[in-house]
């Protein structure tokens, strides 16, 4: 995750919080974003979510409505 991220994460209590994570990649997927979204938020339920391939980004409606599911 990007160093802004990490400093919104530790700026905000996020307890008892849904974070549901979303990124395009080409390859990488999540990296290690969701392991470091747990250390980051301890106390937060955070959720499998969703990584899409870049170049699909257009196509992507389905995983996209499985975010917004993840939602409700
Ligand atoms: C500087 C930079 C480096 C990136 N490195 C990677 C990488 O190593 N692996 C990966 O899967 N995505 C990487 N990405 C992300 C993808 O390039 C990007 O999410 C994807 O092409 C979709 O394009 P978008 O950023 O316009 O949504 C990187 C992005 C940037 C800006």
């Amino acid at each position: 995750m990007p160093m802004a991220v990490f400093t919104f994460l530790e700026s905000y209590d996020f307890s008892g919080k849904k974070i549901i994570p979303f990124c395009t990649h080409e390859g990488s997927g999540f990296g290690h974003s969701v392991e470091d979204l747990k250390k980051a938020c301890p106390r937060a339920d955070v959720r499998q979510g969703v990584a899409i391939r870049g170049g699909s980004a257009a196509t992507a409606d389905k995983e996209v409505a499985r975010i917004v599911d993840m939602m409700k």
